[in-house]
Order: structure tokens, then C-alpha cells, then sequence
């Protein structure tokens, strides 16, 4: 199969000029102004942005987390993210506690194997037991297997995911030894915990509490924490979901000194503020994810460490859960309600409405937090995360007129409800590829079944090949 995209503006980290580009077989193999060459199928870009397609390394398909799954499988969830122009996802793996790391990635493979992706899929293992089942020994060995990130949950108290600070801190030194990078959700657990019990207590079980019980402080502690004990442990950080000035703070801090910390917010921290999470009856239930909706000054503040990279990565933490029967399992205590938003198909879309048309960022910025950081980050660059010869044709052909309202109906995940209803942009997908293969053509899924792979992931600061 050969694809010439015609006369597109391509845009990369660093780039940005008119050209054609050549992909043949799953490789981009000619860039070039009027390339002369005969294609299967020739793409008029011209008037469109050629870009590089998004890596989202912060998503949970098929996950048992608060009681329930999450609504999207490995298939749901990536065609979802194809039509937003995402072509690979780095997808959660959770430890059971009691079990072993194979035992969990057995799992996760299978999984893959039976739900199909359309995209490309590369797994961080989320440690939660050293003691039993997970050895440190083993937890070495996985960037053999392509397993270089590994995530710790701070957070949750209470719950099988939690980890206590030896946990974290020896699995950082884990690290430190072998090249992989550590990721936190970084709250102060123990401190929620006393504040939900408390908030029960006096009777207060509306979803609104779910943010009132998560005080910003309880991130910027936790943030805190994670940057200096991986500092003693010598490795690099990952901070996952930032979403107020309190986490941001340290995160600068470290970076000014050096430090390998990397920051990385999610599009609902650029749009959703608290006043959606306290609405009459069970509404605010929809808003419900941890960290929760923030005041609107962290809003902007956000949107600033991503113009001064004190954050360097947007991601989603796509995890939806259904309003109508899965919300509602804590429709009598917030503390109930399954955490997790659903969005892996609008983050390019916000990106570009609202930090490239309101004149935030330029377009390069644009791409080095929805494509190419993520995969340096995460060692898939320059097999993907850009545009040159010998990479992985993973492109987005992007339409930056396009008008759309976001609502339920545009969106391709299962869950039944957009986080962002209503919200007007203008700039879309128009056609999406994925290792050389049409994925989205238009409002059509043309993917071949299973053409997502799983992609082995090089250490952190290394390269993976082309
Ligand atoms: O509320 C959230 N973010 N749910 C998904 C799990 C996590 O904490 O990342
Ligand atoms: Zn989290
Ligand atoms: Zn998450």
C-alpha cells in the first residue's frame, strides 16, 4: 500500500513548511516539494496541517478501578482516540496485589489480542505490591519485554492501587538501576482520607465533595515528595495529571535545579473548572476524576507552565465511566462514585481551539506536547512523534476550518456523555494514518481489524529504532 499526501502544511516540533509527503508500506519514505511518484491513493492536503499523530501515554482501557471497568475496551477507546488523531496510546496495566508482573501482563496481552486496537499500544505496569507477587527482581527485567515506565499510585488510600512510600521509593530505586522512568499520581492520601470520613460524617454526600475533600495542597505536597525522593533515588519523575499551581511549583523548582522531572497535565485541567462539579442534583458526577476539577486560576496557571514547559505533556487519563449506570454507584456518597473522565478523542481539537487559536502557543508547541514529547518521554521517538523519512507513518491530515460542536454524538468512545458538551471548535481530523494504513477517512473507520500492535518502548533517553 502507497500513500501520497499532496502539498499539506507539515507541521513538526520544530517545522513548518509545504510539501509532500510519501508513505510506503507502514514507513514514511519520500518528503519532498512535487514528489514525482505513482501512489495507491493520493491525499489533497493542500490548506490542511500534516501532523504528526498524537501519542496520549496516559490512558485506562478495560480496567477494574472504583468498583467497576471502565466503559471503553482497548478497541472502543483507540478508535475513539483515532478519530481525535491519536495513533498510539501508552495503556495502564494494574498489579492486582498478590500478583506477579507476567501474571498482569499476560493479562493485558490477552486482552489486547481479543479486543483488536486500531492504534498503535504500548503498556506501563502500575505497581501496587511488592511484598507478594511482585518481585523487585522481575520488576528489573520488564524493559526487556518493552515495559520501561512504571506508575505509582500515592493516591486512594484505602484501595488495592495505594502505595506507601517504601513501595514507591524502592521501586524508584528499581529505576535509578535500569533505565525505566517512575510515574506518580501524586495526593496526599492519607490527609483525603480524614477529610472524605469527616465529610460523611456530617453528612455531606453530594459529588461536589469529591473536589472540597482534595484540596490542591494535598497535589502539591505529594508532588513535593515524589520529586525529592526521587532525587535521593537518583532516578527520573513522571508526574502524571497536574492540575493546579500547588503541584506546578515544585515541578519548576526541580527543573531549574536540572532535575529529571517531567510534568504532564490533561485537557480537562485546561477546561473543566470546579463550578461543573457542583451542580444541582447528581450532575456534577460526570466531573468526578481525581485530581478533581480545579478554581480558575489554576486553570490559567496551567495553561502558562505549558507555555514555560514547566508542564511538557498533554495527555487525557481517558477513563470513562457511564452517567446512567456506573456514576451512579455513588449516586449516595461521593466517595463512591468511580473515578475517571472519558476524552481521549477531544485533546487535539482543545489543544488547537485553545492554545493555538487564542494565541497561547503556536502550532510547533502544539505538536511537542500532543505528539512529540510524549514519545521522547516514553521511548517510541523517532519511530513516532514525528514527520521524516524512515518513521512510522502515523499521520493526522488535519482540516483547521472545520467547525464542531463537542457533544455525545461527535465523540466515538462508549461513554454516554462528552466532558466537554457543547464546547465550539474550529480545526478537526480529516484523515488519519496509522503505520501507513488509513485508519479515519473522514467520518468513516477504515481500519483493518487489529491493526493496532503492541510496540515495545526503548528506555527512557534512549531511542527506539526506526
Ligand atoms: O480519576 C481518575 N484520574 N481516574 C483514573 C485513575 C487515575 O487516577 O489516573
Ligand atoms: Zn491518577
Ligand atoms: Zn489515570
Amino acid at each position: 500500500m502507497s500513500i501520497l499526501i499532496r502539498g499539506g502544511r507539515i507541521i513538526t516540533a520544530a517545522d513548518d513548511y509545504v510539501a509532500d509527503i510519501y508513505v510506503e508500506d507502514e514507513r514514511i519514505s519520500l518528503i519532498g516539494e512535487s514528489l514525482d511518484v505513482q501512489a495507491d491513493r493520493v491525499i489533497d492536503a493542500s490548506g490542511k496541517y500534516v501532523l504528526p499523530g498524537g501519542i496520549d501515554v496516559h490512558t485506562h482501557m478495560d480496567t477494574f478501578f472504583g468498583g467497576t471497568t471502565t466503559a471503553d475496551n482497548h478497541y472502543d477507546g483507540t478508535v475513539s482516540g483515532a478519530f481525535g488523531g491519536t495513533t498510539t496510546i501508552v495503556d495502564f496495566v494494574i498489579q492486582t496485589p498478590g500478583e506477579s508482573f507476567a501474571a498482569a501482563l499476560a493479562g493485558a496481552h490477552e486482552k489486547l489480542e481479543r479486543n483488536k486496537p486500531v492504534i498503535d499500544v504500548g503498556f506501563h505496569l502500575a505497581v501496587t505490591d511488592l511484598k507478594n507477587g511482585g518481585s523487585l527482581e522481575d520488576l528489573a527485567q520488564l524493559p526487556d519485554e518493552g515495559i520501561t515506565s512504571y506508575k505509582l499510585f500515592m493516591a486512594y488510600k484505602g484501595t488495592p492501587v495505594y502505595v506507601d512510600d517504601e513501595t514507591l521509593f524502592r521501586t524508584m530505586q528499581v529505576a535509578a538501576e535500569n533505565g525505566s522512568l517512575v510515574m506518580v499520581h501524586a495526593e496526599n492520601a492519607d490527609v483525603i482520607d480524614v477529610l472524605v470520613k469527616k465529610a460523611l460524617a456530617q453528612g455531606n454526600t453530594a459529588p461536589k465533595y469529591h473536589a472540597l475533600t482534595r484540596p490542591p495542597e494535598t497535589e502539591g505536597e505529594a508532588t513535593n515528595r515524589a520529586i525529592q525522593l526521587a532525587h535521593i533515588a537518583g532516578c527520573p519523575l513522571y508526574v502524571v495529571h497536574v492540575s493546579c499551581l500547588d503541584a506546578i511549583q515544585p515541578i519548576e523548582r526541580a527543573r531549574e535545579q536540572g532535575w529529571e522531572v517531567t510534568g504532564e497535565t490533561c485537557t480537562q485541567y485546561l477546561r473543566v473548572d470546579n463550578s461543573f462539579i457542583d451542580q444541582p442534583g447528581f450532575e456534577g458526577a460526570k466531573y468526578v476524576y481525581t485530581p478533581p476539577p480545579r478554581e480558575k486560576q489554576h486553570l490559567e496557571a496551567v495553561w502558562e507552565a505549558l507555555q514555560s514547559d514547566a508542564l511538557s505533556v498533554v495527555s487525557t487519563d481517558h477513563a470513562p465511566f457511564r452517567f446512567k449506570d456506573q456514576k451512579t454507584i455513588g449516586k449516595d456518597d461521593f466517595s463512591k462514585i468511580p473515578n475517571g473522565p472519558p476524552g481521549i478523542e477531544e485533546r487535539l481539537k482543545i489543544l488547537h481551539e485553545f492554545g493555538v487559536r487564542a494565541g497561547r502557543f503556536d502550532l510547533n508547541r502544539l505538536v511537542q506536547l500532543f505528539a512529540t514529547t510524549p514519545a521522547k518521554i516514553f521511548g517510541l521517538y523517532p519511530r513516532k512523534g514525528t514527520i521524516v523519512t524512515g518513521s512510522d507513518a502515523d499521520l493526522v491530515v488535519f482540516d483547521p476550518e472545520k467547525k464542531q460542536t463537542l457533544s455525545v454524538e461527535t465523540h466515538h468512545s462508549t461513554c454516554d456523555y462528552n466532558l466537554f458538551e457543547g464546547t465550539e471548535v474550529t480545526g478537526m481530523p480529516e484523515v488519519v494514518i496509522v503505520r501507513g494504513q488509513l485508519v479515519v477517512d473522514g467520518d468513516e473507520l477504515v481500519a483493518p481489524t487489529g491493526h493496532g500492535q503492541f510496540i515495545k518502548r526503548a528506555r527512557y533517553g534512549e531511542r527506539l529504532s526506526q
